[in-house]
């Protein structure tokens, strides 16, 4: 009986799992697209306005692209990922205000330069810095990859390295550091936008940025650089400008804040403006479900995974056959388990799927399935070893063959027994699928983040995002309950 009721389980997955990956591995249409990459929290170079990313640089290409007739792809990923993203082919151009540096030339081109920018020192009015000499010693914090990042590392000290200058200057409004190294226009937008922060006088550096493209594409580069120079030319270029800075280069449309309110006005305010407000939620929602389709085929394809390695390896400890086999699966198991699952989905995503045009959604299936089918697998091969030895020598004796055994006999009963540490890994999976954003997958954290990089506000986004993973996870072992009771049920 409980036979069946495991087959009946692994055909129902199978088909879910055969139904997805079908889905996922559509190929979007490849007609003359130009894939520009960004990291969207740098206003007003790339920012979200509602579901679009705009602002200067967005803006340049979407005007580059049109006089070439491409059709533009916007895709925002982690800043310090842009430029590996155009060498790998995975992107033809990042326009991320990008500072041109001799180091990051050797492995791109540049565009021309299009502007020229500063590093500046943002700090808290009457805080503990009051000039760049007062810098050392301090918390200074910086967006991670960004040449503010390696000015303060080489010239300073160890800075304190945020995903993006929002999450920064955040830190610093509260009181967690005492100083950000920005780029100038970010900068005068994050001050703008929040009260008690001011930019020091002087500047740290001086930069220029330019938009980056493969070593291997100078005829994109070409075509990049004439019609930018076209756009120099017919006053594209200020028209753009204008529509973001004004005369002194100060951020236009900046939200008046609000002051004096009470803490509950407070509240209602900024449920307002991160949720409510240009449908902000949807972010959240969108966000869910991606992070549910990830996490529900990856543990499909983990338990396979895992049930096909943990069978050989029980097979071979118990027979000693498969010794080839078996040391495959031996390999697999420590490279999965010896190496950060971020780093195995940037390494698939830019290295084994870097020329292929694949959806992101399959590349993150791909990763989080074969990690986690590491764990499963161990997982049940545990199981597989608490089953009493007796019932393998009752199977044999009764005439079935090992591999009948195995699969009427011992698995059914393992699976059982490890239903909970199977459980665990699930809820350990579906949490891990949070560093999809490194390949510019819009899950439910990077739904948040995104939130957060529109608002400013880190605080409710952050809050919402835990609580949906939180009641994720509870229904998911209310579920793993259900199934560990059914399973018992079966037992008598
Ligand atoms: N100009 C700096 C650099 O190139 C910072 C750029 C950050 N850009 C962004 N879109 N977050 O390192």
């Amino acid at each position: 009986m409980p036979g069946i009721v495991y087959r009946k389980w692994l055909a129902v997955l199978l088909a879910f799992m055969g139904l997805f990956l079908t889905a996922c591995g559509e190929k979007q249409e490849e007609r003359s697209k130009l894939i520009m990459v960004t990291n969207a929290t740098f206003p007003p170079y790339e920012f979200y306005q509602g579901d679009r990313i705009v602002g200067i640089d967005a803006d340049m290409v979407s005007e580059i692209a049109r006089r070439n007739n491409l059709d533009l792809v916007i895709e925002d990923m982690a800043f310090d990922s842009v430029i590996a993203a155009v060498q790998t082919g995975k992107a033809d151009v990042a326009a991320s205000g990008i500072t041109v540096t001799e180091d990051r030339r050797k492995q791109i081109d540049f565009t021309t330069s299009y502007v020229k920018a500063d590093q500046v020192i943002i700090v808290r009015e009457n805080g503990a810095v009051a000039s760049s000499a007062d810098l050392k010693g301090k918390r200074i914090g910086v967006q991670h990859g960004t040449t503010g990042d390696m000015y303060v590392t080489s010239n300073i000290q160890e800075p304190e390295r945020f995903q993006d200058g929002a999450l920064a200057v955040a830190s610093l409004v509260t009181g967690k550091i005492d100083a950000v190294v920005l780029d100038s226009s970010p900068a005068a937008e994050h001050v703008a936008r929040n009260t008690g922060i001011c930019i020091l006088p002087g500047a740290l550096a001086s930069e220029e940025y330019a938009m980056a493209i493969s070593k291997n594409r100078p005829e994109l580069l070409a075509m990049f650089n004439k019609t930018m120079a076209e756009m120099k030319e017919d006053g594209t270029m200020a028209r753009i400008w204008a529509r973001y800075l004004d005369k002194d280069g100060k951020p236009l449309a900046v939200p008046v804040l609000e002051q004096d309110q009470g803490l509950w006005q407070r509240m209602v305010n900024s449920v307002e403006v991160n949720f409510v407000k240009d449908n902000r939620w949807r972010y959240l929602v969108n966000g869910f479900f991606v992070t549910i389709e990830i996490s529900f085929c990856a543990v499909l394809m983990g338990l396979c995974i895992g049930f096909l390695v943990a069978v050989v390896r029980s097979a071979h400890d118990q027979t000693g056959r498969y010794k080839v086999l078996n040391f495959l699966c031996h390999i697999y198991l420590t490279v999965v388990r010896g190496t950060p699952v971020v780093v195995q989905l940037l390494i698939i995503y830019f290295v084994i799927f870097g020329s292929v045009d694949v959806s992101k959604v399959l590349v993150a299936i791909v990763a989080f399935g074969v990690n986690s089918g590491a764990y499963v697998a161990e997982i049940i091969r545990s199981g597989i070893m608490a089953v009493d030895g007796g019932q393998m020598e009752a199977g044999r004796s009764l005439g079935m063959s090992y591999g009948t055994t195995m699969r009427s006999v011992i698995l059914p009963q393992a699976f059982k027994n490890v239903l909970p540490a199977l459980g665990n890994e699930f809820i350990v999976l579906l949490k891990e699928t949070s560093v999809c954003g490194y390949i510019a997958l819009q899950d439910l954290t990077k739904g948040g983040d995104i939130i957060r990089s529109q608002t400013y506000d880190a605080f409710l986004p952050l809050i919402m995002v835990a609580l949906t993973y939180l009641v994720v996870v509870v229904c998911l072992s209310q579920l793993l309950k259900k199934l560990e009771n059914h399973l018992k049920k079966n037992e008598r």
